[in-house]
């Protein structure tokens, strides 16, 4: 049944009807947003009080470090979720959820940039996407340090606390800032791994290594940067970002230039202008892989 949205006071302005079939809370895309823009600014808040007073570490691997602020935004997280929609599936970063076969599935980086938070370097993010029926319907990703909440529902936009979002309007790589990351595994495979970084060096302005995914494609759709790729990312890591991006008028793709699924993935997003440009260029350099 389709109605007119009532979308309360605060939140940025949306589609003018609603699907509002089923769900214990409503399945009303903007209550949906309201509830990921809760859950990553509840986190944000755990992340910013925190961050001044240091941390205890531990370590999944060399490299790959979890915290305890990573358990606390995860909590949160999943308190707000669950909170509004119990029935609903969850994948998360840190604890491994039995699925229901639910038509809902958030994803859930609870402190994205776990490195950065650990070492005092102010950018990461939290991050919260739900995908119904299998494509990602809603997302929002919540930079505690600058106050920044980045969201977008499908179909009616990005925005960035609240002012609509737009990518930029570069056209060549060579006029264009891109942004990568290297998976945890980057030590052991070193060279593989910076092959594309050595090709995409040579064709860019510029490219930067923020530590962020999330915030990364954020940045894309915001027009800061001009496109992102990443070799392997996680489901929770890009699917946010990745539908920001597409409200926002850009394109994120598989390496390939494919769409992309809910599993995890390489990951090309760019202004939508340079992305053909970008994946071939990803093409030359291993095109046994992409
Ligand atoms: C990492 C960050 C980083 C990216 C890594 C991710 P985490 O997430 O997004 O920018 O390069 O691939 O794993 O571990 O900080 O949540
Ligand atoms: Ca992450
Ligand atoms: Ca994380």
């Amino acid at each position: 049944m389709l109605v007119s949205d009532p979308r309360p006071a605060g939140l940025p302005p949306g589609r003018a009807t609603i699907d509002v079939t089923g769900g214990s809370f409503g399945n009303v895309s903007w209550r949906y947003l309201a509830v990921a823009t809760e859950a990553v600014v509840r986190a944000g808040r755990i992340q910013r009080e925190r961050y001044a007073s240091g941390v205890a570490v531990e370590y999944k691997g060399e490299i790959d470090l979890v915290t305890e602020v990573d358990r606390a935004c995860e909590l949160a997280i999943l308190e707000t979720i669950r909170g509004r929609y119990p029935e609903h599936d969850i994948v998360t970063e840190e604890t491994d959820l039995a699925r229901g076969g639910s038509r809902f599935c958030w994803f859930i980086d609870p402190l994205d940039g776990t490195v950065n938070f650990a070492h005092s370097y102010p950018f990461f993010s939290a991050s919260v996407a739900l995908a119904q029926d299998g494509e990602i319907v809603a997302g929002a990703v919540f930079d505690p340090l600058r106050d920044e909440l980045f969201s977008a529902e499908r179909g009616a936009g990005a925005h960035l606390n609240g002012q609509p979002l737009r990518v930029s309007g570069a056209r060549r790589l060579i006029e264009s800032l891109l942004i990568t990351g290297f998976p945890y595994d980057t030590h052991q495979r070193l060279e593989e791994r910076l092959r594309f970084f050595n090709r995409v060096m040579g064709l860019a302005r510029a490219v930067r290594r923020d530590g962020s995914a999330a915030l990364d494609l954020c940045y894309v759709a915001a027009g800061r940067a001009d496109g992102f790729w990443e070799e392997i990312l996680k489901p929770w890591d890009m699917h946010a970002g990745r539908l920001i991006v597409e409200e926002a008028g850009g394109k994120a793709t598989r390496l390939d230039g494919t769409p992309l699924g809910l599993g995890p993935d390489g990951v090309v997003a760019t202004n939508g202008l340079i992305q053909e440009a970008l994946v071939e260029a990803l093409r030359e350099e291993k095109p046994a892989l992409v």
